[in-house]
């Protein structure tokens, strides 16, 4: 592997990455620290001593707007670091009470469908990774096709070219799978709740928040705006977030008592209290009106189901992530096999020779993930041998040092590929005894099909789009899928949520990572992982970095606004790449267990969010 140490070179102090050796927790008071994710906090009275330099080049282009240096939140005791504040303090309340990581976060995930309705949820499904006395599990609770989808149903009807919103896997009825999370919920506080706090307990505070309403910031009313034409079209969802034609007003305390009487329902009853009764009543006779297919035998069959999470080695610390149906796991883990091939903690962060084989092992794993990934209930994944150090060793050997592959050379392309942003959310939480949760929860798109399901107050999911819905053709990621993913009653739609903990060499969680944004989901994660094992970035170094997402289809490699310096730019463009700007890529708040403190990083991209610890 050739080095280039790129002109630019950047010094800058700041906390080093986690700690490698085990430091006992400081004894001195319990401390609470906050950082919020537009503001670096000052640093704080329990922060870690002052580290040795560390040399940055050129991975922070000056202008770069998010600075290596933000101090995180910490905490001795626990951190919980989500994408809305209140759904961040209704998680730390819960472990100050004396409930474990468990109960924190459905207690958080419950506030999250209240107070970040366009991802929070009930409506729609997600993943869990949790760490709890030493084990690891991961939680499945992925929409399903409804039993009357099948592998035509949107063949004939529009789908939409990548990045249009419309489309009838995208909008409106036809684009919901069978929700997951109540049932997922309910199945973490079963087997992995502390057993200290009811059920009822962990849904109080969601059911507070929508009865007696909370006031409403700037970020609300403006994700209401941006998706208000979305919304606009549906009755109940106008009706909720667009009263006299308007985005709720920030200022305002927002009310969902409907929600309200569903959350008390799931209480009561448990999943029986959405599943079943006026709940599943609501919800069928919402998809009857519109056209849709969910029925109610759908929402009674529905299960959340435990499965072998993925776990591989990275330069020597061990990541436990998320199999299929999700393809985060796998997708992480071939992209790191392939890379742990090569010297990247030798390379300056981010130069350009260390970026290319970053983006040449993105395609490759993308490659892989598209063609072969799909619901191992319905097809066969080819886990092991995707995992093995065969495939890794094979995917290098076509990895030229100096040049860009084109994908045409691996995978013939789609013509209309393209790809589409957020929003889903990510949240994690950890606690005194060590245990975690990484939990990615969505409704796909911001406000999923923008249906609210009248008499029931919450937005139900656009995620048959994360089917091939036509084998072949992109879906709104620009994902060009195949046949394991196709649509079938009753399957899982791939996903690319790739809720995420790290252990390190001392057998201590060291990171807990996830994120939102389609399939820049796990390339994010991916970055956050290297920054701090490859470099030994701070975890608010390694959150704030610039981001980067290649996924073979389309041939380009997406990069945040002002990422590359011109002199990254320039080299890249010499070997073969090409660019393509957004704005932001991917939400990936993140903990880390550094100097025996708990540090949060919330993500900086986005307005609103919060780590707090104690
Ligand atoms: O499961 C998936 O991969 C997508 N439905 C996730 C959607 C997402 O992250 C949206 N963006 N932030």
């Amino acid at each position: 592997m050739k080095t280039s140490r790129a002109a630019l070179v950047l010094t800058l102090l700041f906390g080093c990455g986690t700690a490698p050796t085990p430091v006992p927790a400081p004894p001195a008071p319990p401390t609470t620290t906050t950082a919020t994710a537009s503001a670096a906090a000052p640093p704080t009275a329990s922060a870690a001593p002052t580290p040795p330099p560390v040399v940055l080049a050129p991975g922070f282009p000056a202008g770069w707007p998010y600075p290596a240096d933000a101090a995180p939140a910490t905490g001795q005791h626990g951190m919980v670091v989500t994408d809305a504040a209140l759904a961040t303090k209704v998680g730390l309340e819960m472990l100050k009470a004396g409930g474990n990581a468990v109960d924190a976060a459905v207690a958080t995930a419950f506030a999250l469908a209240v107070v970040y309705p366009g991802a929070g949820n009930l409506g729609g499904g997600g993943f869990m990774v949790a760490r709890v006395d030493g084990a690891p599990h991961s939680l499945d609770f992925r929409e399903t096709a409804p039993s009357k989808a099948g592998h035509d149903t949107f063949a004939a009807k529009p789908t939409g070219k990548p990045d249009d919103k419309g489309g009838t896997a995208r909008l409106g009825h036809l684009a919901s799978g069978v929700p997951g999370s109540v049932a997922g919920l309910w199945e973490a506080h079963q087997k992995l709740g502390s057993k200290k706090k009811t059920w009822a307990e962990v849904l109080a505070p969601a059911i507070k928040l929508a009865s007696e309403g909370f006031i409403v910031d700037a970020e609300f009313t403006a994700s209401i705006g941006q998706n208000a034409e979305r919304l606009s079209k549906y009755p109940a969802s106008a009706k909720l977030f667009l009263p006299d034609g308007k985005p709720v007003a920030t200022g305002s305390t927002w009310k969902n008592a409907e929600l309200a009487v569903v959350l008390k329902r799931i209480a009561d009853k448990g999943p029986k209290g959405f599943y079943e009764g006026p709940t599943a009543d609501l919800l069928a006779a919402e998809m009857k009106s519109g056209g849709g297919l969910i029925t109610k035998p759908d929402l009674a069959r529905y299960k959340a189901k435990w499965r072998a999470p993925i776990e591989f080695s990275y330069r020597g610390n061990k990541v436990v992530s998320m199999p299929p149906p999700s393809s985060g796991g796998v997708t992480l883990a071939m992209i790191s096999q392939i890379l742990e091939g090569y010297d990247l903690p030798k390379e300056s962060f981010h130069s350009p020779a260390e970026l290319h084989y970053i983006f040449e092992a993105m395609r490759r794993a993308f490659i892989a993930r598209n063609e072969k990934l799909g619901d191992p209930d319905f097809v066969k994944n080819p886990v092991e041998e995707l995992l093995s150090p065969a495939w890794a060793t094979a995917q290098r050997a076509t990895i030229k040092d100096d040049k860009a592959t084109p994908t045409v050379e691996l995978q013939p392309v789609a013509k209309d590929s393209g790809g589409a942003g957020p929003h889903t959310t990510n949240f994690s939480v950890v606690d005194e005894q060590g245990n975690a949760v990484a939990l990615t929860t969505t409704i796909n798109w911001f406000y999923g099909s923008g249906v609210t399901v009248a008499g029931a107050g919450f937005l139900l999911n656009n995620e048959m789009d994360d089917f091939a819905t036509v084998p072949g053709k992109a879906n709104g990621y620009g994902l060009v899928q195949g046949e394991p993913n196709a649509v079938a009653p009753n399957k899982r739609m791939l996903s690319s949520m790739s809720p995420s903990i790290v252990v390190g060499k001392d057998g201590h969680v060291s990171l807990v990572l996830g994120a939102a944004g389609g399939p820049t989901i796990i390339t994010a994660v991916f970055l956050e992982l290297a920054g701090v094992l490859d470099h030994g970035l701070s975890l608010m170094a390694a959150t704030n970095a610039p981001r980067f997402h290649e996924q073979g289809q389309p041939d380009v490699v997406t990069i945040e606004k002002d990422g590359l310096t011109d002199v990254q730019r320039k080299s890249l463009e010499a070997m073969g790449y090409t660019f393509k700007e957004r704005g932001h890529i991917a939400d990936a708040p993140s903990i880390g267990w550094a100097n025996g403190l708990w540090a949060g990083a919330a993500e900086p991209r986005r307005n609103g969010g919060l780590a707090l610890g104690y």
